[in-house]
């Protein structure tokens, strides 16, 4: 099958939030990919198990697993970190800023969780990108960014108000990327948002003991990135157990109409519209 040219053997990967979930599924199947991977994530103590785990697939055994303790909403915490992969490692091919926290927050409340989850989940991903990214440029290699968004970010269900704050930067802001990359590398450069349908990770385990039936397991999530790395596409919209593509096609496209028909915000969940959307939900367009 055909793979994305930074996908190779030998080339060096980056991915924070790699202690868990997503990150740490990727970074499995990357070791597996036989490339160098370099795993970042706040819980230091975590990544410590995980190395022994990679080592014992990599080529070159431990080697070619790194492991570092870093908050990426540090912005020199994370050029430090940049520094020290590419003394030890050399140049990155693929970087992927998948580190994100989702505590609850009120639209209409200040709280810490407010600054705290912006610096993490976008403040995360731009600091790490722009460390990593004028190396990759500078190059000749093909490289990869590849940034974790999420459904909440586009169609932005009411509830954890600056989560989707967060996540619609992050849509944004790996758009703006991934359009200079174009500019600048005529395609050598890629760059991904990988949208997660509801999966069972550390994010979800805080609030089931077990794998609900509708949840993916990260490593389906990971088939899908590697999937749609390969085909180069932009946007690799994962569906789950409950969500179909043609589902999560229906209510982004209801939420682009929000605009065009100037309906209320958020109309999806507006009562005089409970109906309305119901049965648009309902209509089989195939
Ligand atoms: N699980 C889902 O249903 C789902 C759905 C859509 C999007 N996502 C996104 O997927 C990404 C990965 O989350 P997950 O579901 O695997 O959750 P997870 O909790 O299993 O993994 C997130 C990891 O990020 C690390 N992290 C948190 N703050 C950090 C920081 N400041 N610096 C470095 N590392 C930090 C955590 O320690 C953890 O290991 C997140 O960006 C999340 O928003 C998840």
């Amino acid at each position: 099958m055909a793979t994305h040219p930074a996908l190779k053997a030998g080339q060096v990967a980056v991915i924070t939030g790699a202690a868990s979930g997503i990150g740490l599924a990727t970074a499995r199947r990357f070791t597996e990919l036989g490339m160098r991977v370099c795993l970042v994530d706040l819980n230091e103590s975590a990544l410590r198990g995980i190395v022994d785990e990679l080592a014992a697939v990599a080529p070159n055994g431990g080697a070619d697993v790194l492991a570092i303790g870093a908050d990426v909403s540090n912005d020199a915490a994370v050029r430090s970190l940049a520094n020290h992969v590419t003394n030890a490692f050399g140049p990155v091919a693929v970087v992927m800023a998948n580190a994100g926290i989702e505590p609850g927050s009120k639209a209409l409340q200040a709280g810490s969780s407010w600054r705290r989850i912006l610096d993490t989940n976008l403040w995360g991903a731009i600091n790490i990108v722009h460390a990593f990214t004028p190396g990759m440029v500078e190059s000749d290699a093909p490289g990869a960014i590849i940034v974790t968004g999420s459904k909440q970010g586009i169609t932005c269900p009411p509830g954890n108000a600056a989560y989707n704050v967060s996540k619609a930067g992050v849509k944004v802001f790996t758009e703006q990327v991934a359009h200079a990359l174009r500019q600048e590398t005529d395609g050598r450069v890629s760059a991904h948002l990988l949208i997660p349908g509801f999966t069972f990770t550390g994010f979800t385990r805080a609030n089931y003991d077990e794998k609900p039936a509708g949840a993916w397991e990260p490593e389906q999530v990971v088939d899908m990135l590697v999937d749609g790395m390969a085909k180069d596409e932009f946007y690799i919209l994962c569906p789950d157990n409950d969500v179909t593509r043609q589902m999560d096609e229906k209510r982004i496209r209801w939420a682009a109409n929000d605009i065009i028909e100037n309906r209320p915000a958020l109309s999806r969940w507006h009562p005089d519209y409970e109906a309305t959307f119901a049965a648009y939900m309902a209509e089989d367009k195939s």
